[in-house]
């Protein structure tokens, strides 16, 4: 008898990776393999990984070597995503028991590199498909998340921003056709998901290889697919953020209240440096528009502090920025020097103390602004999608439309399931969660 082909994955990163790892496990299972919870248990050992910054990219390293002893057992390794593009074939030099190394862009051909890697071949590689054309589409899919389907619109970058490696590890910008985006948004509704979360690292820089939806038109035709109540994305470029996104959420109830707009900086220059192709006003004329609509829509951002050449000045235009907007949420990162970028060859002086500082007086004050944000909505009936259960506490989690955390009591006997609705009177705020009780 054949043994079983086991397989262990461990996700790092953003969503996109989260989501890429659920079709790479749809693949593998199609394959004959079997998913373990264990390093220890499994006969393929995978991680997917990232190298946004510096000590993402120090994690797979840590993780190889903690476990390279289990090499002697017979156990093989692969190195899959952003740090498997960027490293290459150095992989293998640093760590000789990794057999497997592949970026996204190759993952279609993830069938073919097992079936060498069975074979018992060591050095395979999927490194060389970052210009193509497809994009990696599977029915096998294995959705992980109980209540939310992901589904990707559009990989890999174009943009080339100065600090990114983004497009040098997920390769040429490419959309999927907006009819294969709807039958999956279909499918997963028959499924029974009732959110989506349409994915890519620029959503609004979709253009239909079949030329027949915007991104604005292809959000509303994913809002009304039948048994679908909240659609999201992310992550949306400022440069191609267009009013009828905002026209398209005030016209179809189902797509979220909240949208995710990253910044980088609120000063002109630096986002010049930064080749980020608009400025503070382009972005403020945007959350303009945003705010105008006819529901309250809830923005979130990202901000990078230390970038180099970012003066004093600058970042008090970004605190200043910080202040206008009033954010819901703000992921903010001390600049880290990534391989390959542009930003690698500017001059860097900020001392890493003053990046730390920015960066904390930066969250210090967003935080302030959320403890006011959160506690506008004490007292408004907001509609909670189940996420679980805080036992210990007695509370249910969910998130609303605006996708606020929101941890609510209720009467009822028997506790909702993921992926439930209630309506959730919200007596209690904190600066990143709402506390509330079922209405009944
Ligand atoms: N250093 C720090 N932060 C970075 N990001 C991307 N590249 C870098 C870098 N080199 C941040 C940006 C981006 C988010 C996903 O990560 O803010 O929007
Ligand atoms: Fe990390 Fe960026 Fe790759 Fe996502 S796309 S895994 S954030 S490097």
């Amino acid at each position: 008898m054949a043994t079983e082909k086991t397989f262990y994955l461990e996700t790092f990163g953003c969503q996109m990776n989260a989501h890429d790892s659920e079709k790479v496990i749809g693949t593998l299972v199609h394959e004959g393999y079997r998913q373990v919870e264990l390093e220890q248990d499994a006969g393929l050992i995978l991680y997917n990984t990232c190298s946004i910054r510096d000590k993402a990219e120090q994690k797979v390293f840590n993780r190889l070597n903690d476990h390279k002893k289990l090499y002697k057992a017979g156990k093989r390794f692969g190195v899959l995503g952003c740090v498997a593009q960027q490293e290459g074939e150095k992989i293998f030099e640093r760590a000789p028991y990794v057999s497997l190394v592949s970026g996204s862009a190759s993952y279609r051909k993830l069938p073919e590199m097992l079936a060498r890697l069975e074979d018992g071949e060591t050095r395979i590689t999927g490194l060389d498909d970052r210009q193509t054309e497809e994009t990696f589409e599977t029915e096998f899919t294995s959705r992980q998340n109980p209540y939310r389907g992901y589904i990707t619109i559009i990989e890999g970058c174009d943009k080339f921003c100065a600090y990114c490696v983004v497009p040098y590890t997920r390769g040429k910008e490419r959309s999927r056709s907006s009819s294969s985006v709807l039958a999956e948004a279909r499918r997963i509704a028959d499924q029974g998901y009732t959110e989506i979360q349409l994915l890519g690292q620029n959503v609004n820089s979709y253009r239909d290889p079949e030329g027949k939806l915007n991104f604005a038109e292809l959000l509303a035709a994913v809002g009304q697919v039948s048994g679908i109540r909240r659609v999201r994305f992310t992550t949306s470029h400022p440069r191609d953020f267009t009013r009828d996104i905002v026209a398209a959420i005030d016209a179809v109830p189902t797509l979220c209240d909240h949208v995710h707009l990253p910044v980088q900086s609120g000063s002109s220059r630096v986002l010049k440096m930064m080749a980020r192709e608009y400025t503070r006003e382009w972005y403020l004329e945007r959350i303009g528009w945003l705010k105008a609509a006819k529901r309250p829509i809830s923005l979130s951002t990202d901000i990078i502090v230390g970038f180099p050449g970012e003066t004093a000045d600058d970042f008090i235009q970004t605190m200043d920025l910080l202040q206008e907007v009033e954010y819901d949420c703000v992921f903010g990162f001390k600049y880290s020097a990534r391989p390959n970028t542009p930003a690698l060859t500017m001059i860097d002086t900020i001392p890493e103390a003053e990046k730390a500082q920015r960066l904390q007086v930066l969250l210090d004050r967003q935080r302030e602004i959320q403890r006011i944000n959160y506690s506008r909505q004490i007292g408004n009936i907001v509609e909670v999608m189940v996420e679980g259960m805080n036992p210990g506490r007695g509370q249910i989690i969910g998130r609303s439309s605006q996708n606020k955390p929101v941890n609510f009591t209720s009467s009822a006997l028997i506790a909702p399931a993921p992926g439930a609705y209630r309506q959730v009177r919200i007596t209690g705020a904190f600066p990143n969660s709402l506390l509330g009780e079922a209405v009944q």
